[in-house]
């Protein structure tokens, strides 16, 4: 998986991105980061690359030549990739599509992706028009940027690239995976503050297991994320089991 990130400060993506999982994925070329400081695409002496709104109003603008030219120099550079197809460019922006796993799956679908992370108050309407195919956001709170957004997205999208978690990190059980939160874990010491693991975990019983940690994830998204259970498609028994 190519990225191709814009932004006004590539080192706080490089510096997050860089460490843990998605920093072996990128040792191990299973995605590779191109981070393009929109900056360097700045057509004045003074590298100025915003300007006050047009109508007045709080705050600059991100201007749009300077991405518009950066966006251009990666389309140009990787030719072969966008010979036949428009490239994704996804805008972070808290206007956008609520970002989810569903989301993560289809982007992880992709051979590459391209993001454009705004600052300031915003980037002119123009360049966005031409460049971006897809608003994203990551919940209903307003960043100072789109840097920690991509990161989000990023980090999300990564996990799901056959190759990036290993067999022990692997994605078979987990929240969301069924449309519900994932049941509780317990590691050792079998006691902690006088609380010990569940009996069935020690059982060796896998049937009993599986139906404990069945019925532990039904409980946990009930109470946690009502919203969920609404959406899940349940068994008859699943349903009998809530209602009990
Ligand atoms: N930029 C600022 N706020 C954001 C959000 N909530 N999601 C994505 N990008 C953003």
């Amino acid at each position: 998986m190519n990225y191709h990130i814009f932004t006004l400060f590539p080192e706080m993506i490089e510096q997050g991105l860089n460490t843990s999982i998605i920093g072996k994925a990128i040792e191990k070329e299973l995605i590779r980061l191109n981070l393009i400081n929109i900056r360097d695409y700045a057509n004045n002496k003074h590298n100025k690359v915003d300007d006050y709104p047009y109508g007045g109003g709080a705050g600059m603008l991100m201007q749009p030549e300077p991405i518009y030219s950066a966006y251009k120099a990666v389309v140009h550079q990787h030719k072969e990739t966008y010979v036949n197809k428009k490239p994704r460019m996804v805008y972070l922006t808290p206007q956008g599509k609520t970002f989810n796993q569903e989301m993560a799956e289809e982007f992880a679908k992709e051979s590459s992706l391209m993001f454009l992370c705004g600052h300031y108050e915003g980037v002119d309407e123009r360049v966005l028009e031409e460049v971006v195919t897809d608003y994203v956001s990551i919940g209903d709170y307003v960043l100072t940027g789109g840097e920690l957004a991509v990161m989000v997205m990023i980090d999300a999208i990564s996990r799901l690239i056959p190759g990036v978690l290993s067999n022990k990190e692997s994605t078979e059980y987990e929240s969301f995976q069924d449309g519900l939160l994932e049941y509780p874990h317990y590691t050792r010491p079998y006691e902690f503050l006088g609380k010990t693991v569940p009996d069935v975990l020690l059982s060796g019983h896998h049937a009993h297991i599986n139906k404990w940690r069945k019925e532990q994830s039904l409980l946990r998204t009930c109470e946690r994320r009502p919203d969920l259970i609404e959406k899940a498609s349940l068994s008859e028994d699943e349903k009998k089991f809530l209602k009990k």
